[in-house]
């Protein structure tokens, strides 16, 4: 591997002018047996060459039965991770390593581990938003797509540890009754959503409906005709009679909302600073086609995933989806 490379943690090898990237990627996952998985985070043009794109509930699913030898995951760190752990025997690729999750940092595997050992008798939940090593102290991963099912499919005395989203997990608490301890962790896109401008959104767009990821904060969530997590968003954006809906997630949902939805209006929510018109993840925008060609033809970084730590991970990650595939999610 070339030292530059793992300094920038991509393939950073100049592209031959003139390359058409959209056929060469296509030509080299037909040649590799390669597929591409995308969250609906990333960069439009990622998300339209994608064989697959989804929410983290779907990218999970959908890793655990691929039989391509390559998985090229266009996503965040911890994305790659999950699906290495499900595909430990198929070469797993992240277009760029540095694309990590500020809500899966805010969660320290020991740090959490501490919290866990502290708190004995707990049934530890964590949100797929975390490392391997953290999904290494969990009992069950959930996603925000089956949290809601998942924690309920506890009995209600259950005491429960939740990590590492605050904001989900106090949302999960309200609609469910339940009062599990929470890990103070967020994420940096999804926290700077601001009560304050999506009712000013709302008073120009009266008719619009506004849709809200739970990462948010509670004072956000409140002012939600929908919440839910972007599969369901996007769901219910294709099903509803709304011409125009305000969108409180990552902005790069709006691609597939409007391929979903032609004559809709979608109107991202911007940042509480004000400091541009929609709401974006700095990590899910690394991943460029410069460097998901680059990745395929290199077929690096690969992701790797310690085999005691794997081992350990692997488990709740598996109890998510047989769990969720008994609820019929
Ligand atoms: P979902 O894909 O589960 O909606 O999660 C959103 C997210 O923040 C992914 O990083
Ligand atoms: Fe992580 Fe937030 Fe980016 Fe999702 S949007 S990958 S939770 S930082």
């Amino acid at each position: 591997m070339k030292t530059q490379w793992k300094e920038k943690g991509y393939a950073c090898e100049p592209i031959p002018a003139g390359t058409d990237l959209k056929a060469e990627i296509r030509r080299m996952c037909a040649e590799k047996n390669a597929v591409i998985m995308a969250h609906y985070y990333t960069q439009a043009d990622v998300q339209a060459i994608a064989d697959f794109v989804g929410d983290s509930l779907a990218l999970a699913q959908q890793a655990a039965k691929t039989d391509a030898a390559i998985i090229v995951m266009c996503g965040v760190h911890f994305m790659g991770e999950t699906n290495k752990i499900l595909c430990p025997d198929k070469k797993v690729l992240v277009p760029d390593l540095t694309a990590t999750c500020s809500l899966a940092e805010s969660c320290p595997s020991e740090n959490f581990a501490r919290f866990v050992a502290e708190h004995p008798g707990h049934t530890v939940i964590s949100y797929v938003n975390t490392t391997a090593a953290t999904k290494a102290v969990t009992d069950v991963v959930v996603t925000s797509g089956n949290a809601r099912q998942i924690v309920e499919s506890f009995p209600k005395e259950t005491p429960m540890i939740f990590g590492p989203d605050k904001n989900l997990g106090g949302y999960i608490n309200s609609i469910t009754g339940r009062n599990m301890l929470l890990w103070d962790g967020a994420c940096h896109v999804h926290e700077r959503f601001s009560p304050e401008k999506i009712r000013q959104l709302k008073a120009q767009h009266p008719a619009a409906k506004v849709l809200v990821h739970p990462e948010c904060k509670d004072t956000v969530v409140a002012l939600a005709d929908k919440v839910g997590s972007t599969a369901a968003l996007l769901k219910f954006c294709t099903s509803d009679d709304a011409q125009e809906f305000i969108v409180a997630t990552e902005s790069g949902i709006l691609y597939e909302m409007q391929q979903s939805c032609p004559d809709k209006t979608f109107i991202p929510a911007p940042p509480d600073d004000g400091t541009c018109a929609c709401n974006e993840c700095n990590y899910m925008k690394l991943i460029t086609m410069e460097k998901l060609y680059n990745c395929l033809k290199y077929e690096w970084p690969e992701i790797e995933v310690e085999a005691s730590v794997a081992e350990r991970a692997v488990k709740p990650i598996e109890k998510m989806l047989e769990i969720s595939k008994n609820l019929g999610l």
